[in-house]
């Protein structure tokens, strides 16, 4: 990036220095909304040195998709003018007229401002290093193959309008909603979809399953929502991944801290704050106190030092005896955390209280993995492949039990076969579960029109 900016000053020198001034400030602006869109996080194949240049395989419910390079290259998008790279970008069309899948958050960036779509073409024709390096093909089963069938569920639930300032809000406010449900594209994965996976529209931020992890409800809720939080916790969650005594980032939301939220200005990560604190409150029925608000201290040891005999109260004893085993060292005896909270408190602890368990479950299936500027935060997993001890599902059911009854939400419970389903990436929604029917149930219906058809035309003729 340093050397590409040295040579483009060198460049443009010669040109003049009005021109020099313009072009560094626009590559500036372009990376600024490269980062704020996070399109490292799904662009860049995990461990790949040459970034941008796709092959990220994102588990989709319909199969796997991969990201395409997006580097200046042939084999990526080097042939595309401004007005292609806005038709991907905005509305999920490809230079070659494809449409693409939803994977890629065109949903969202179709509120992208022309001035900040602009910028990001300007950054990734010249600011980001070309890669010739070819796609990997995404084959998705039938009728998800047909990628015409996302021009059809475009028009139905596609918003292709770009953001329009709301005169009665703040610039800060506006700036917050532009961020959150335009570029940093928080929509997509806290918002719950419907049936043919679109974003319901009367549940914004609402909360939703997302692979394994769930996304919570974010909304101004005091009780479901981010309510009860400050706006500095706020801030600082999306700045570190961590607030204490709320949550710590854990999966997709470790990602979006990763590579794009802690890079943004405070200023930024401020409207975000006020604007979630302005969304309608959406209540998650049946809920009656924020997930922080669970748990409290107690000792495991009290329980497993070998004061039971192997007969009393045998689901408990092995729940807790498994936490002793595999978790006290880190969040300690009492489940309050070590002093500094590098190894968080697991009660007033969202993961624990809220009543979806699934990132619980998930936190000890695959760990904590997040780089940030100021940490490196590690908690090991324990499924397979996992350097501490693998646990099956029954164990891990067993565990979470104990956490929940103790430390979180002692209303939820977690039974073998909801772990079996995390392991497994979570839940396929309906849409999925139907796929295998589409084809034939198409094909019972086409017969049936055939026959239809048949009977009328033999009839028409006998007349
Ligand atoms: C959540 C993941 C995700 C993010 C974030 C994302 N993309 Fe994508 N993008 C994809 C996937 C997946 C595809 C391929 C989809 C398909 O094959 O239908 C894609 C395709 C594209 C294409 C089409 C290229 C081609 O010819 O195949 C362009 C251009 C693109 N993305 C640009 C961007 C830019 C610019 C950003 C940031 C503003 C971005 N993407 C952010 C997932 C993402
Ligand atoms: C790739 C999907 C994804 C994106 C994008 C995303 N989130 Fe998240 N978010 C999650 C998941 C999953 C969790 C749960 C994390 C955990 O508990 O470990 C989460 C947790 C949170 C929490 C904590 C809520 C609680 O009650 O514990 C807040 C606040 C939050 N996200 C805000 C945002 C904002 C604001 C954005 C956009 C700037 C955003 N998220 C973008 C997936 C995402
Ligand atoms: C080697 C130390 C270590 C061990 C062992 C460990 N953890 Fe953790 N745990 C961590 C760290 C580090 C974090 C994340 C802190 C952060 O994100 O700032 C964490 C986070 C969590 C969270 C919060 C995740 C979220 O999404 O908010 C839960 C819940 C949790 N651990 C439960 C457990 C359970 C249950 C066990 C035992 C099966 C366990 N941990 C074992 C270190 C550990």
């Amino acid at each position: 990036m340093k050397n590409l900016l040295a040579g483009f000053v060198a460049a443009t020198l010669t040109f003049g220095v009005q021109a020099e001034a313009v072009d560094s400030h626009l590559l500036q602006q372009g990376e600024a909304v490269a980062i704020a869109s996070d399109c490292q996080a799904c662009h860049t194949a995990p461990g790949s040195k040459s970034a941008f240049s796709g092959g990220y395989g994102i588990a989709s419910p319909m199969g796997v998709i991969y990201s395409t390079n997006i580097t200046p290259a042939a084999a990526g998008i080097g042939r595309y003018s401004e007005a292609e790279f806005s038709a991907a970008v905005r509305h999920g069309v490809r230079a070659d007229g494809a449409n693409l899948y939803p994977a890629m958050p065109y949903t969202s960036y179709s509120k992208m401002t022309d001035a900040d779509l602009h910028a990001l073409y300007y950054y990734f024709m010249h600011g980001v290093k070309p890669v010739d390096e070819a796609n990997q093909q995404t084959d998705l089963p039938f009728p998800f193959n047909l990628r015409f069938s996302m021009g059809m569920w475009n028009v139905m639930f596609a918003d292709s309008t770009v953001y329009q300032n709301d005169a009665s809000q703040s610039a800060e406010w506006n700036r917050g909603n532009y961020l959150v449900n335009g570029l940093a594209h928080c929509n997509t994965c806290h918002t719950p979809r419907g049936l043919l996976m679109q974003e319901k529209s009367d549940q914004p931020l609402a909360g939703s399953p997302l692979g394994s992890w769930y996304a919570p409800n974010i909304t101004s809720d005091k009780v479901s929502g981010i309510g009860g939080w400050s706006d500095d916790e706020l801030v600082q969650y999306l700045k570190t991944g961590r607030a204490e005594g709320k949550n710590q980032a854990a999966g997709g939301m470790a990602e979006a801290v990763e590579h794009s939220l802690q890079y943004l200005p405070e200023s930024d990560l401020r409207a975000i704050a006020v604007y979630l604190k302005s969304t309608k409150p959406i209540r998650t029925e049946g809920e009656t106190q924020p997930a922080f608000n669970y748990g409290a201290p107690m000792d495991v040891e009290n329980s497993v030092r070998g004061r039971n005999p192997n007969n009393a109260n045998q689901s408990l004893t092995n729940g807790a005896a498994l936490f002793s085993g595999n978790c006290a060292s880190c969040h300690q005896p009492d489940g309050s955390g070590s002093a500094n909270q590098a190894y968080p408190s697991l009660f007033h602890n969202t993961a624990t209280g809220m009543r979806n368990p699934n990132n619980l479950i998930a936190t000890i299936l695959f760990g904590v993995q997040r780089d940030t500027a100021d940490h490196q935060v590690l908690m090991p997993g324990f499924s397979s492949p996992s350097y501490v001890g693998q646990l099956t599902d029954q164990q891990v059911a067993d565990i979470s039990n104990f956490v929940l009854a103790h430390y979180g939400n002692p209303d939820v419970k977690v039974q073998a076969g909801d772990v079996a389903w995390v392991r497994k990436g979570g839940h396929p929604p309906l849409l999925a579960q139907a796929q295998p029917w589409i084809l034939p149930g198409g094909i019972a219906a086409l017969v049936i029109v055939l026959l239809v058809a048949g009977f009328w035309l033999r009839r028409r003729r006998v007349r």
